[in-house]
């Protein structure tokens, strides 16, 4: 069927103006129309179902305690386990980091003072770091996605992939999902260009697939992703003690947690959901349970997440056949007006649909929380400047001798 055809089918006929296109423009953005995921575009009908009601538990994890009597143990066999090839790192870079407000991929960022110190050069250091102290080298695979994809990689070039052996990083670009106003047309950026955006952070797997890397893993006799985001320039990347434990408690993932600072930080919170491994966003905890605290005055659900997922790579093809939720969320995106002009709106006025790796831990089945200490461990950079930000991140940076 001609791409027109389907606009017209779906009420989204407003899509097929071609004036002011050369001819291979054209061909390319009717290509761009015929990959156009309906399934997907048709869930702007429905943005409040995601949320999801269910009965929440605490989930049990390890503490600061139980891991410092463990830890020798478990680091001994995370590193045979790291020695053995069985670990390799996934780096999900393909978000747009809107928050920082930095025009290039958000690992580019400089957050140095008085010498350039890149957030993905901190990343690289940190994994580094972990790979000396094993004798051995863990592949990195990065995800980016169409936006930033050429500029990442020319990035990494550009700085020789901060000392790390340029043979075991490897890139992948997520795929993109068109956006919707809140009637469910799909916008326009420009003449002949649909505005689309990286289709979230749960898409990393089947584009690893896509781009053949899964496979390569399993060839090489790697057991276990360590999956982590762009944002925290102080996380461990393949903690061998993370690791051992995650190996040791017989889960198909692992999650990195922060005890939370107060019930009202604005971090996901990993709990039982109906009897299985849940991250419930802040916005979705009701207030009683927010503010639930056990005998000793704690938060009851205060494991906050911090991006650094385990997966067992054996499970997650099992996950990736079972259906990741999308999630249809408001946000603000820039659009071709009537009149020909990009208009740059001042409050949300789409839907983008995003698949999120918290998903994936409930779709593990088993997930293994495991505590870091916040300030050693947590910076995360989403903002300029307040809360998770570029400030914040610098002041624990130093605090952990890093030289800005
Ligand atoms: P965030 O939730 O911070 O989203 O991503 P974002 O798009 O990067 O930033 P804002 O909200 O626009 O400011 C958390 C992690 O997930 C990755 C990000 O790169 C970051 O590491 N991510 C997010 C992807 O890889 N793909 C996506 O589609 C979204």
């Amino acid at each position: 069927m001609e791409p027109e055809e389907i606009l017209k089918r779906h009420g989204q006929e407003h899509l097929a103006r071609y004036e002011g296109l050369s001819a291979a423009e054209r061909e390319e953005y009717r290509r761009r129309l015929a990959k156009i995921d309906w399934e997907t575009v048709e869930l702007w009908k429905h943005p409040e179902d995601l949320s999801g009601g269910g009965a929440i538990r605490p989930i049990e994890g390890v503490d600061l305690y139980t891991i410092a009597a463990r830890r020798e143990a478990w680091e001994k066999e995370g590193v045979k386990a790291i020695r053995a090839g069985k670990v390799a790192a996934v780096l999900l870079a393909g978000g747009q980091g809107t928050r920082l407000g930095w025009d290039g991929p958000k690992g580019s960022y400089n957050i140095g003072i008085t010498r350039p110190v890149y957030i993905f050069e901190r990343l690289v250091a940190n994994l580094t770091e972990v790979c000396n102290a094993c004798m051995a080298t863990v592949p990195l695979y990065i995800m980016t996605s169409e936006k930033n994809d050429a500029e990442t990689r020319a990035f990494f070039r550009a700085h020789d992939y901060f000392g790390y052996p340029a043979g075991y990083v490897k890139f992948f670009s997520q795929e993109m999902a068109p956006c919707v106003d809140f009637q469910g047309k799909i916008l326009l950026e420009g003449k002949g260009k649909l505005a689309l955006s990286p289709n979230g952070n749960g898409g990393w797997y089947s584009s690893l697939v896509k781009a053949g890397y899964a496979a390569e893993l399993k060839k090489r006799g790697v057991e276990w992703l360590n999956v982590f985001g762009v944002d925290n320039v102080l996380q461990r990347i393949a903690d061998p003690v993370f690791l051992g434990a995650t190996i040791a408690s017989g889960k198909n993932s692992g999650a990195k947690f922060v005890r939370k600072s107060s019930p009202e930080e604005k971090v996901g919170v990993l709990c039982l959901k109906d009897g299985l491994p849940s991250v419930i966003e802040y916005y979705e905890m009701g207030e009683a349970e927010k503010n639930l605290r056990n005998e000793r005055g704690e938060l009851v659900y205060s494991f906050g997440m911090t991006l650094n997922y385990l997966f067992r790579l054996d499970r997650l093809a099992e996950i990736a056949d079972k259906k990741i939720p999308v999630h249809v969320v408001r946000k603000k995106v820039s659009y071709l007006g009537e009149d020909g002009t990009l208009v740059v709106p001042e409050r949300e006025n789409a839907y983008k649909f995003e698949t999120l790796i918290l998903d994936m831990v409930r779709l593990a089945g088993s997930c293994l929380p495991f505590e870091v200490v916040r300030e050693r461990e947590f910076a995360p950079i989403k903002n300029k400047t307040g809360a998770d930000s570029v400030e914040t991140a610098r002041e624990l940076l130093k605090q952990n001798g890093v030289e800005l």
